[in-house]
């Protein structure tokens, strides 16, 4: 069981816990407090420095009415496999979708990175490195990412901009961190299966992170 601490802005928390592990972009942990709720929720490291592991979470949901109450979580991890480490990338984010691309942008070089928020306080809230473009709602990060010639790219954040990016970078050499509901964490559960061009496979051991062209993004 772990002391938190964490510190937000309307929609998002950062919560720093501390960690004497190693762990890499792209891995997720599971967290719970000790009250709740029943399933664990798996949440990517946003950054991992000095025995300090930080995640970004949104706020609203069932995870964070417990947090409230609670100054201790339990986290079991680190799950799933590290982003693959890529040739002058193009970093694309929105919302939550950061914690994962932070983390890359913090250990790996990369050439472009363009974060997407609703408010400005996001941007209060994360640090954003330079390279960097951020955009704000009604500009969305594929208006501005839509007119880089660059081949490799991530990207993390809701389904509808997984989608669009797939179709925008259909030609380029794409990777998507999925997300799914879990229970196990560890391919126990088949909670988290999502369909690719060969069958179904699963989020948390055979990913989170995909090549674009493999995965099914209309089966969920
Ligand atoms: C690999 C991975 C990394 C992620 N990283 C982040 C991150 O960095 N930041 C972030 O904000 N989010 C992240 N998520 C999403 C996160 O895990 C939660 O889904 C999200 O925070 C919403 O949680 P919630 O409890 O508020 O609602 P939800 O998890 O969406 O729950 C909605 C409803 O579904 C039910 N439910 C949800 N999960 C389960 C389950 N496993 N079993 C049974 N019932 C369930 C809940 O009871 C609730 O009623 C990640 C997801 C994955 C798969
Ligand atoms: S969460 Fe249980 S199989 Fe993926």
């Amino acid at each position: 069981m772990k002391d938190l601490t964490y510190s937000k802005d309307d929609e998002f928390l950062l919560v720093t816990i501390s960690y004497d592990g190693e762990a890499y972009p792209g891995q997720f942990f599971m967290v719970k407090t000790p009250v709740g709720p029943y399933a664990p929720r798996p949440f990517s490291a946003y950054d991992l420095k000095k025995g300090e592991l930080i995640f970004l979470i949104k706020t609203g949901g069932e995870l964070e009415r417990f947090l409230k109450n609670s100054h201790k979580v339990l986290i079991n991890g680190p799950f799933g496999n590290p982003m693959p480490i890529l040739n002058h990338p193009l970093l694309l984010a929105g919302g939550a979708g950061y914690a994962p691309i932070h983390f890359y942008a913090k250990r790996y070089d990369f050439s472009e990175m363009v974060v997407g928020a609703r408010n400005e306080s996001f941007f209060e809230l994360v640090d954003v490195p330079n390279r960097s473009v951020i955009t704000l709602e009604p500009t969305t990060v594929l208006d501005v990412a839509k007119l880089s010639p660059l081949k490799n790219v991530i990207a993390c954040g809701p389904m509808p901009m997984m989608r669009k990016t797939a179709k925008i970078f259909k030609d380029r050499n794409l990777y998507l961190v999925m997300e799914e509901k879990m229970g196990c964490g560890r391919g126990m559960c088949e909670g988290c299966a999502i369909m690719t061009k060969s069958g179904v496979k699963f989020v948390c051991k055979d990913g989170p992170t995909f090549l674009a062209s493999e995965v099914d993004l209309e089966w969920t």
